[in-house]
């Protein structure tokens, strides 16, 4: 059995990326919100780079802009991703869509632990933006998180004028999908590698060969990270599912029962794991 490389005490990095590049956007002000209302073993650093990162294009890829490989530093740094998107026309901004992609072709994120939330001033609260931006992080193998879910409807009335989080019950909201994150963190982080770096290099050659996601090169983050998740990555990844806290019975029952009940409770705000 592959073990957990984290115990429920060890401190946990998350690196917290909004997906707007708006001055005054309603997505950061809840990735703030939730660096301030994490637990004290936890730490939420907001990125602020997502502007810097170009529109991906594959001739680029062999020298990679200063964007691209500050936020791949960033990511290797971090134990987990979160994701605070808002949702454009029904889908996933493009902001956002480019991130995934230029993350995508080092392999940065498979294997890497991602929340997503998100807030809109519509009546949905993002739901097909996270849906949508789930299934994309699944496609590059990453160990997203399921539950609780957090989607923020009429988001404007839950700020106030200096874009701080006023609302109670979505505080409470937030707060609980930042510790539920890291206990999934804790619960999937890979163990030390099992092989060699030989071998490491070895596997590295053949995922270049694989056609869909070859990357150019294997650079120094995507060495730090194949070394965090390898084999033994994956493997926690299973073992993760067969004890996952956040399931009905289980260690994180009162997680899973509180988001449950908070979503089926019909909350006229924020909506939850329905
Ligand atoms: C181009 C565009 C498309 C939008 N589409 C949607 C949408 O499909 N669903 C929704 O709930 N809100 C939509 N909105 C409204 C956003 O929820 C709102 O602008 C939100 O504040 C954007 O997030 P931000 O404040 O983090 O920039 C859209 C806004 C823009 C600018």
């Amino acid at each position: 059995m592959v073990e957990s490389g984290l115990d429920g005490n060890s401190s946990v990095r998350i690196l917290g990326i909004a997906g707007s590049l708006r001055r005054d956007s309603h997505n950061r002000a809840l990735l703030r919100a939730a660096a301030e209302l994490a637990p004290e073993s936890v730490t939420v650093e907001v990125y602020e780079g997502l502007e810097t990162v170009p529109v991906f294009n594959e001739d680029l890829e062999t020298d990679p802009p200063q964007g691209v490989t500050s936020l791949r530093r960033a990511l290797a740094r971090a134990d987990g991703l979160l994701i605070v998107t808002p949702e454009y026309n029904q889908s996933v901004p493009g902001v956002v869509k480019n991130m995934i992609d230029w993350l995508s072709r080092e392999e940065v994120l498979s294997g890497l632990p991602v929340a997503v939330i998100g807030a809109s001033t519509g009546p949905w609260g993002t739901r097909i933006a996270q849906t949508l931006l789930r299934q994309m992080l699944l496609s590059v193998q990453a160990a997203v998180m399921s539950d609780p879910t957090l989607f923020v409807p009429h988001v404007e009335a839950l700020l106030d004028d200096d874009g701080r989080l006023v609302d109670e019950q979505t505080s409470q909201r937030l707060e609980r999908v930042v510790s539920s994150f890291a206990d999934w963190i804790r619960l999937v982080a890979p163990s030390p590698p099992v092989s060699p770096p030989s071998e490491r290099s070895e596997r590295w050659g053949e995922s270049s060969e694989g056609g869909k996601g070859a990357p150019v090169s294997p650079p120094s983050e995507r060495s730090e990270r194949w070394g965090e998740s390898g084999e033994a990555g994956r493997g926690a990844l299973v073992f993760a599912a067969s004890k996952n806290p956040l399931r009905p019975g289980e260690a994180g029952s009162g997680v899973w029962g509180e988001s449950g009940g908070a979503g089926r409770g019909a909350s006229p705000g924020t909506s939850q794991s329905r």
